[in-house]
């Protein structure tokens, strides 16, 4: 296989580490301490640092060298921004340097630099702190399992054994939790560089107690991450150029290797094509490209490709799906709640996504999860995620740069996740689908249509059920198949247990949409009533609905149906008798572009009526049955 190794991967790439903990626990002066002990920082940059702190009267701290490379990067004098280099005798490192628990996430999440081991810095005074779980936590969920732990400022606790038993003890326990089997647990002086490199082997030492390996030895023992070439190519779709007369697909291999000929799948769609030609950045073509790649496509067919696609071999799509199962990280001090919209961007797609459900939410500190209404900032919570497009993913741990995601709220990243399954893959819950024995053509044929839905939307008193009724009414005495379904009908049966906040609501309008899809199959026209405020919401009813899904908004200012207010509730929800209600002290969302607009303030019944009926024939009537209405 060696003959395909591209030609950028060198044969021992750099192992990637991380070094996480609590703040101040060590972490900096750790570093710092590793470089020079492993000569691996520049030439004379030790004497420099060393002769500054002299000039400014303070004493020498190993965590200069981090400062000072902070430094650098602020001034742009050192170009890669966030990786530090050491070499043992054995391999090269790199450091993806963690300095905020936030930018660690980030770095972790966006897999800008997915770290193949860790290190896991204690503070022997303080012990296992809840940051250290946090961490730990993280390390586990991003699927970093190799780990050493370091018991840092031995020398604080007078290099006692016990304590050092004491805390090893505690983070073991607390790891096992999480089926993560550190490699070792090394009590260090980072300081003084006590069992950082092994060097003081054989001198006396201040641990003579320690007979393990040192911090370096027992970083030399891991392994590389199995190999991202074995598994299936996954090319997230960065972008689409034009030029001249082709179009070129570019991005970045992250799995899986390509080769010019092989026919690959676009997912979410899944529309193939041959891959004609492979470029990257200041080379020649190439017959193939691998995991780590940066490239450029061109293909023979003009398939509908954008960003946030997925390329993958037809045989081996990623999952598609509109919801999923995830393990949530949150950030933001803002706690998250069901019902939530955020950004999701996964690979390189950027999808809309709200809360549909917090299904538990995790304790960090005894790993105990439960239910809760919120995920409070640092919190942990299994969630589910309804996206309004299908989102292509892979579980995270079967391909981890498309099964993690980072969350975004008003700009800001406030939190990441990593994709457990799609809720809704039915063939891992054993179902499969019936086929009908009588089809929708033969339905339409009977009836004189097809089946379909309208879905009034409007604020409650804006004449939806009037109308809904009235519609009813004709549609039977022209001999068609109608029903209406109405929220203060189905919200006494159906969704009995369904309230009015935004995640009922969602629910009730999910259930409705099915229950409407059930009925438009079954060659019935479905006429129905409810509020639905939330766009998002009517989105998703129309997904479920799909072919047959027509948005009418019966419009009326609110303070018509105030004045209305056909079931006294306007005036009760301004007594404050009723929460969250529509207008009042919930929000209605407009359609943006409905199918129909019926002004019911202008409108009479009768003008409105006619409208409606005409769409219906428009939408749903097939020849015979228009010629029925007719006669
Ligand atoms: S929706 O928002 O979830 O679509 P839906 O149409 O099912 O609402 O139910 C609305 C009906 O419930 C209203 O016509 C009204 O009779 C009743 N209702 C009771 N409480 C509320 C409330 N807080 N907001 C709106 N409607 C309410």
């Amino acid at each position: 296989m060696s003959h395909e190794t591209p030609d950028r991967l060198q044969p021992q790439p750099p192992l990637p580490i991380v070094i996480v903990g609590h703040v101040d626990h060590g972490k900096s002066t750790l570093i710092g301490r590793l470089l020079h002990d492993t000569g691996s920082l520049p030439d004379g940059k030790f004497e420099e640092l060393r002769r500054q702190s002299d000039r400014r009267g303070v004493a020498f701290e190993w965590s200069f060298v981090m400062d000072a490379f902070q430094i650098e990067r602020d001034q742009g004098i050192t170009v890669d921004t966030s990786r530090i280099w050491f070499t043992s005798e054995h391999r090269d490192y790199v450091i993806i340097d963690a300095p905020g628990h936030k930018e660690f996430l980030k770095n972790m999440v966006t897999g800008a630099a997915g770290a193949d081991a860790a290190i896991l810095v204690i503070d022997a005074v303080q012990g296992v702190s809840e940051q250290t779980r946090r961490h730990a936590y993280l390390l586990s969920l991003l699927g970093v399992a190799q780990i050493v732990v370091t018991v840092n400022k031995m020398d604080l606790v007078g290099y006692s054994r016990q304590r050092f038993e004491a805390v090893a003890a505690e983070i073991r326990g607390y790891l096992a939790n999480l089926d993560v089997v550190p490699e070792t647990v090394i009590p260090i002086v980072a300081r003084d560089g006590d069992n950082l490199t092994g060097a003081e082997a054989g001198e006396a030492t201040a641990m003579p107690w320690w007979q393990g390996p040192s911090l370096v030895e027992a970083l030399d023992g891991f392994r590389p991450r199995p190999a991202l070439l074995d598994q299936p190519l996954r090319l997230p779709v960065q972008d689409i150029y034009r030029h001249g007369d082709s179009r070129i697909v570019v991005g970045r291999v992250e799995s899986g290797r390509l080769r010019v000929g092989d026919s690959v799948s676009f997912s979410p769609g899944q529309q193939v094509a041959r891959v004609q030609s492979i470029r990257s950045w200041g080379s020649p073509e190439h017959v193939s490209a691998a995991a780590g790649q940066a490239v450029a496509l061109t293909l023979d067919d003009e398939i509908f490709v954008e960003r946030g696609h997925i390329a993958a071999p037809p045989e081996s799509p990623p999952q598609q799906d509109n919801v999923l199962q995830v393990r949530l990280f949150w950030l933001d001090e803002v706690p998250l709640e069901a019902g939530d919209r955020l950004i999701m961007k996964l690979a390189t797609g950027r999808h809309t996504v709200f809360v549909q459900s917090l299904d538990r939410v995790i304790d960090i500190e005894d790993l105990k999860s439960g239910l809760a209404d919120r995920v409070a900032q640092n919190g942990v919570a299994q969630v589910t995620l309804r996206s309004q497009s299908k989102v292509a993913f892979d579980p995270h741990d079967a391909i981890a740069a498309t099964g993690r995601a980072v969350l975004v709220r008003n700009h800001r990243i406030v939190g990441g996740c990593v994709v457990e399954a799609a809720a809704q893959a039915a063939a891992s819950r054993n179902l499969t689908s019936v086929p009908q024995t009588v089809s929708g053509e033969e339905r339409a044929l009977a009836n004189g249509h097809r089946g379909g839905v309208l879905w009034l939307t409007g604020l409650s008193g804006s004449g939806k059920s009037t109308l809904a009724m009235a519609l009813q009414r004709r549609l039977f005495e022209r001999g068609q198949q109608v029903y209406v379904l109405d929220g203060d009908n189905v919200r006494q049966g159906l969704n009995r247990d369904l309230g009015f906040s935004p995640v009922e609501r969602s629910e009730n309008i999910r259930r409705i949409a099915e229950v409407a899809r059930l009925f438009a199959d079954s060659g019935t026209l479905v006429v129905t009533a409810f509020i639905s405020p939330y766009r998002e919401d009517r989105d998703i009813a129309r997904d479920i609905i799909a072919d047959g899904f027509r948005e009418v908004y019966v419009e009326a200012d609110l303070a018509i149906c105030e004045e209305r207010d056909p079931k006294g509730l306007y005036k009760r929800a301004r007594a404050g008798e009723i929460a969250d209600f529509t207008g009042i002290s919930a929000p209605y969302e407009e359609p943006v572009s409905p199918d129909l607009r019926l002004d019911t303030g202008s409108l009479s019944v009768d003008a409105a009526l006619t409208v409606l009926v005409e769409e219906i024939d428009r939408a749903f009537m097939t020849p015979r049955g228009e010629r029925r209405a007719a006669g």
